[in-house]
């Protein structure tokens, strides 16, 4: 919270090159740029009403620059309604957008922000590593840095694989295990997203079914082929699966807790049993935690769950909020990939010593003691707040939480998979969505998203969350 208003600026200048005039959207784009102030007073922020014309403005002419003005679909308001907020700076729990209004956050950008968005410490080490220089496409000595810590961390790992988003991880980690086992189909769960590449894009959870698309025009049948899919939490689905299947599944992925449906953890013993039928049929259990990675607990969800999958996919926590994946599991299985072995997979910047800085003060900063403790309690209060608010005001509401990942759905529930997550209210969260961000809280935008909170997060943040909370469950 120790960002100040003055300094807030969207660091653009008025292009030379627009003078061409090419299209008639540049007069438009010049008015925006013009239009966007340097710096919004602390006296003026006093006075103001809730107000996104800027960010209106800016994303009005964002729309004529990018598909659908964004660079990533999750990020559009297709399923609460009005537009995206544009943002300038980001410090601790909290964001500040071009306009000037203040948010507690809840997004986390995604899930990297864990130990708060700016780190001090994260941002003076890059500062220091940047120096040297961004990126090598050689070895360098952080990479070793980073991967030990891992190793160290996640229990299925044994050697790490970095690469720079992920969907890159899932990626190779399917096409590791397909080379491994020598087999080709895989099963993953309605609901569960793995990234884009086109064998995952089959029934994938929050951002295609945010916005309403079956599956992905532009994937060729070929590529989904193999891939089959059964509801998450339901273990007579996958045992016909495997049966129907005999000796040709190559993986079963998973989000060990699913939080691209909304956040559904699995029921008890469903990990378990997953486990167990994967090594029965001698397929390979892909654990993806680029979500769950260090945000369940230090060891990700399979330290959480006591359970050691295969393969393992990172992501998000481990970049610092910088673009990183990874992907890795026992040796004999990372001995296939290239150049140990012949599983072809590369990467220009992949282990770039940014990234790599930032991931390792991150987890530095998780190692201290307390952390995920305080994770925990926080988010505990508020999902229950958020809860009780919801009761109090004749809402059908179910929603839980493990250490600093959470969720709510407008629905009584139980919610054991993405059926049951598509019974929440979605007008109702829309309406919900806008109240709070009226309020000054920023939560993903879409009932089918996972909520996270960081260290940075306060009591103080959590008891505002919760009163804004209050007041927006009585008008809605
Ligand atoms: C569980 C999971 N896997 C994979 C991905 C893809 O990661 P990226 O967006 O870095 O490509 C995501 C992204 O949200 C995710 O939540």
């Amino acid at each position: 919270m120790a960002a100040t208003l003055s300094g807030v600026g969207i660091g653009l200048r008025p292009s030379t090159s627009s003078s061409t005039h090419k299209h008639s959207q540049h007069a438009q784009r010049r008015n925006w740029r013009s239009s966007v102030k340097m710096t919004v007073s602390i006296e003026e922020k006093k006075q103001k009403k809730f107000s996104l014309q800027k960010s209106e403005e800016a994303f009005n002419a964002a729309k004529e620059l990018m598909p659908g003005g964004v660079n990533s679909p999750v990020r559009a308001f297709r399923s609460v309604g009005g537009q995206p907020i544009v943002f300038d700076s980001v410090k601790g729990s909290h964001m500040w957008d071009i306009d000037g209004n203040e948010y507690i956050d809840y997004v986390g950008s995604w899930g990297p922000a864990i130990i708060g968005h700016a780190d001090d410490k994260v941002i003076a080490a890059l500062t220091e590593t940047m120096k040297k220089g961004t990126s090598f496409g050689a070895p360098c000595l952080l990479e070793n840095v980073l991967a030990e810590m891992v190793i160290k961390a996640v229990p299925s790992i044994e050697m790490v694989r970095f690469v720079n988003s992920g969907t890159e991880a899932c990626m190779g980690a399917l096409r590791l295990a397909r080379a491994f086992t020598g087999r080709e189909k895989i099963i993953k769960f309605d609901g569960c997203y793995h990234g884009h590449a086109d064998p995952f894009l089959v029934k994938a959870g929050s951002g295609v079914a945010t916005l309403g698309l079956p599956d992905s025009p532009g994937v060729p049948k070929a590529a989904t082929y193999e891939t089959l899919v059964a509801p998450f939490n339901d273990l007579a689905a996958v045992e016909k699966l495997f049966e129907a299947n005999k000796g040709e599944i190559a993986a079963l992925i998973l989000e060990p807790v699913v939080g691209n449906s909304g956040f559904i953890p699995p029921k008890p013993d469903f990990l378990n049993a997953i486990r167990k039928i994967t090594r029965e049929n001698g397929a390979l259990l892909m654990f993806d935690e680029v979500m769950t990675g260090f945000r369940l607990s230090y060891g990700g969800a399979q330290e959480y769950f006591g359970i050691t999958p295969d393969i393992t996919t990172l992501g998000k926590i481990i970049g610092g909020g910088l673009p990183v994946g990874a992907y890795g599991g026992r040796r004999e299985i990372m001995e296939m990939v290239a150049p140990a072995g012949p599983m072809y997979q590369a990467g220009t910047l992949s282990g770039n010593p940014l990234a790599m800085t930032a991931g390792l003060h991150t987890l530095k900063r998780l190692q201290e003691p307390g952390s995920y403790e305080y994770l925990d309690k926080i988010t505990g209060e508020l999902v229950q707040g958020i809860l009780e608010a919801g009761k109090k005001a004749g809402h059908a509401m179910c929603g839980g939480h493990i250490r600093g990942m959470f969720g709510f759905f407008f629905t009584e529930g139980p919610v054991y998979n993405f059926d049951d997550a598509k019974k929440s209210d979605a007008s109702k969260f829309a309406r919900f969505y806008q109240g709070m961000l009226a309020e000054g809280v920023y939560f993903a935008p879409s009932q089918f998203e996972a909520g996270f909170t960081s260290l940075a997060h306060t009591g103080e943040d959590i008891q505002r969350t919760i009163e804004a909370a209050e007041k927006v469950l009585k008008q809605i």
